[in-house]
């Protein structure tokens, strides 16, 4: 039987229908408020706000759940790999070995970056933060990759060419940075294998290849992997509304996960600990200037719009950093640091209070700097992570019957009716 909710307003009584999604949550359907009340809602940050159905990624933030396609993000970190969790939330189930092979196939032979994008590369300021170039660059890629005429292929080679290149323009940029010559791709390695060599390998010191790092980039790219209507993904559904091109609405993506308050925030964390640690001042101290209303110092890495409960992402985060340093003999300051800062938080009660804790951005930057990532690249990590599920998420709407222009409205305050003054009588 159908569920609605009563609306009582000048003097009628409005029902609005109720929704009910597969773990139950609700919503109250407000389609045609306006049409039939005049009226429209207000929420600014759109924490009560549903924008969408989504079939692909289940959070619950009060009990600290996440699920990819009903998957438990525990299970995917423990017993898949990237690139098959990115099959999984892009097609919706987990592919078998022929689907994987098939995949990782079409991945090489879409992982090169034209030759041309590597003079553009190179002629950013050394200086330019990575994610103003790769939002660049990944626009550009409409330049140098033409539509194809046919839909349906359009998508899937320039699904292909985003999944694969996004990894190879990262370490690209990287390259070019630190003014060391180009590596690229090989056939005979794994996605996040070909990444790290990408990156470190060089012709006087050929890079080892370390399995154990690599499965800890494994882990760290499935926990980004996706998370529902998050700033960035709603930036990739809202911006591809207009029937854009996909280059075009994974760079506002990557533009929106930019923020410290969003993907940027793994950076911020690195340096807020370099700071503390540089300020000699206790973890107290600290802890009481972020509670303080009048002060923007906040606690990055801490907090989360959904989670109010230990985000799981951070929990498997937190367990990979101590595995990884473990075995690479490493013992970073900054791990001890955030382990101790996080205690004093969790006993504060104005961070019990306001169900403050450690989110994924708070451990992440110790496994990027014990695998060798520069810091102002720990975004980057983010965006190639959470690709997939822009891209998932992009589709999705693609494909929804009920999906459309998004534009929302708003709640007008400034002056009624004002006449145009001119000059010499202002
Ligand atoms: C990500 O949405 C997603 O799913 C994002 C993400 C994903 O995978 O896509 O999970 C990735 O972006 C994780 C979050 C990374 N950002 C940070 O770590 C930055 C630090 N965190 C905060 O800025 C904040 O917690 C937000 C932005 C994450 C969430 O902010 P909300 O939901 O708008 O919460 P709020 O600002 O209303 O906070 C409620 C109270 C406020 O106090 P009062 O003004 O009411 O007294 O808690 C306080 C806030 O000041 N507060 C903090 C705090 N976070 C919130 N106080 C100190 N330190 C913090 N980190």
């Amino acid at each position: 039987m159908a569920e609605y909710v009563k609306l009582i307003y000048d003097g009628k009584t409005y029902e609005l229908p109720l929704v009910t999604g597969s773990a139950g949550e609700k919503a109250i359907d407000i389609t045609k408020l306006r049409q039939t009340t005049g009226l429209i809602t207000l929420d600014p940050g759109f924490a009560n706000t549903g924008s969408c159905s989504s079939a692909i990624t289940f959070m619950d933030g009060e009990k600290g759940i996440l699920r990819y396609r009903g998957i438990p993000v525990e299970q995917l970190a423990e017993h898949s790999t990237f690139r098959e969790t990115t099959f999984l939330l892009i097609n919706g189930k987990l592919p078998n070995r022929e689907e994987l092979d098939t995949a990782s196939e079409r991945l090489n032979q879409t992982s090169l970056v034209h030759e041309d994008m590597h003079i553009v590369f190179q002629n950013f300021p050394r200086n330019s933060h990575p994610m103003g170039i790769l939002s660049s660059m990944v626009t550009a890629l409409r330049s140098f990759y033409p539509e194809l005429p046919v839909v349906q292929e359009e998508i899937n080679i320039t699904v292909m060419r985003l999944l694969s290149k996004l990894r190879t323009m990262a370490a690209l940029s990287y390259r070019i940075s630190v003014g060391h010559n180009i590596v690229y791709p090989r056939h005979d390695l794994s996605y996040c294998a070909n990444f790290l060599n990408m990156m470190f390998n060089s012709p006087v010191k050929p890079y080892h290849i370390d399995l154990d790092i690599v499965k800890a980039l494994n882990i760290f790219w499935i926990l980004h992997a996706d998370h529902e209507q998050n700033c960035s993904t709603s930036a990739v559904r809202v911006v591809g509304s207009g029937r854009v091109n996909l280059y075009a609405a994974v760079s506002a993506g990557i533009a929106a996960l930019w923020g410290p308050l969003h993907g940027g925030a793994n950076q911020a964390v690195i340096e807020m600990l370099s700071g503390i640690k540089e300020s000699g001042k206790s973890l107290s101290q600290i802890v009481e200037k972020a509670k303080d209303r009048n002060d923007p110092y906040r606690l990055m890495g801490f907090g989360h719009r959904v989670y109010k409960t230990y985000d799981p992402r951070a929990k498997i985060m937190k367990k990979t950093c101590d595995k990884i340093l473990g075995k690479l003999k490493i013992s970073d300051p900054l791990l001890d640091l955030a382990k101790k800062l996080e205690e004093v938080a969790l006993k504060d009660d104005y961070f019990i209070e306001n169900n403050l804790y450690a989110n994924i951005d708070f451990y992440s930057g110790i496994i990027l700097r014990a695998i060798g990532i520069p810091t102002n690249m720990f975004p980057v990590m983010f965006a190639i992570g959470r690709l997939p599920g822009w891209i998932a998420q992009w589709k999705e709407s693609m494909d929804d019957p009920a999906w459309r222009l998004s534009r929302p409205r708003q709640i007008y305050t400034g002056p009624v009716e004002a006449r145009y003054i001119p000059i010499d009588e202002r």
